[in-house]
């Protein structure tokens, strides 16, 4: 089965790989990185080609290993998630951060830009006109933003003069739904990517009896019926691993599908 997820215009891997916590989380940690970087190499090589970075991540030392990790692979055949933090919202400063993380990562544009989470005490017009200057000066080429509940994606697509918005990245896993109220119909609606973080509730889901049960006839793990119900719910779950074994798994959620009645199954005994 050809199977890929739509980001603007772009087919890109239905599960992506998240780096939270890879060289470091609040602050770097450069002890493990030989690994970490064969880790997201070996997680692209495996068919999960979407990775999510951002500024915030070890001060900017996980996207210095995302760089490190692609700087062999050939540009087309990833696409790279960036975010600017809630503090450098301002115009200039949006700027800024993406020209740093352009150096950290070593690539010459970031294929998805976000804002991190909102900040309320910075006009949406700051980030959204330096998102569109970012466009047209080629350093990005799409722009979205994460935690950005319906109410506020509408307005902040609203402040981009030129461009849309293409993603909103929020949490969402099978017993974390609070999204399908209003912000997943809408972006279903809208044709924009719903990209879920913590999609494995840290790993919890993967000790799931009822899952493994499921899991048996398709011959899955637990995490991996978790990752399908999601990308059979027309999200990009985004599972962060920096173990060989975890990235085969989850990247072996991808390709197949859950039938209709497992699907619903699922989702009711979660719901
Ligand atoms: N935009 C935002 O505000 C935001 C917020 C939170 C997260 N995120 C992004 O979303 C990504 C994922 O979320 P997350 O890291 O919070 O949680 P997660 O992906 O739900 O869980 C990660 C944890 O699950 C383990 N794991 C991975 N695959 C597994 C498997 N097949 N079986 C069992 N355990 C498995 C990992 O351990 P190993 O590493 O040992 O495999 C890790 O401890 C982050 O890394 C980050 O990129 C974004």
């Amino acid at each position: 089965m050809d199977d890929f997820k739509l980001i603007g215009k772009d087919k890109v891997s239905p599960i992506g790989l998240g780096t939270w916590g890879m060289g470091g989380k609040t602050y770097p940690d450069s002890s493990r990185d030989p690994e970490m970087v064969k880790a997201i190499t070996f997680a692209v090589d495996n068919g999960l080609s979407l990775l999510d970075t951002a500024e915030f991540y070890a001060q900017g030392h996980t996207e210095e290993l995302v760089g490190k990790a692609i700087e062999k692979v050939e540009r087309e055949k990833v696409f790279v998630i960036s975010k600017v933090w809630y503090t450098h919202l301002e115009r200039e400063q949006v700027i800024r951060s993406a020209e740093n993380s352009l150096k950290r990562l070593n690539l010459s544009y970031i294929d998805l830009y976000l804002i991190h989470w909102p900040n309320e005490k910075v006009p949406l017009r700051e980030p959204l006109s330096a998102m569109q200057k970012l466009i047209d000066d080629g350093k990005i080429r799409y722009a979205g933003v994460s935690n950005f509940d319906v109410e506020l994606l509408k307005r902040a697509r609203e402040e981009i003069p030129r461009s849309d918005l293409v993603a909103d990245e929020v949490r969402y896993s099978l017993l974390y739904r609070e999204q399908e109220k209003l912000l997943l119909p809408y972006c279903k609606r809208e044709n924009l990517a719903f990209i879920a973080y913590t999609p494995l509730e840290k790993g919890l889901v993967s000790s799931d009896n009822f899952l493994s049960k499921i899991g048996k006839k398709y011959n899955k793990t637990a995490a991996q019926i978790a990752l399908n119900w999601l990308l059979s719910n027309d999200t990009i779950p985004i599972p962060k691993s920096e173990k060989i074994d975890h990235i085969k798994e989850n990247a072996g959620a991808m390709g197949w599908r859950l039938s209709q009645e497992d699907f619903a199954a699922i989702s009711t005994k979660y719901g």
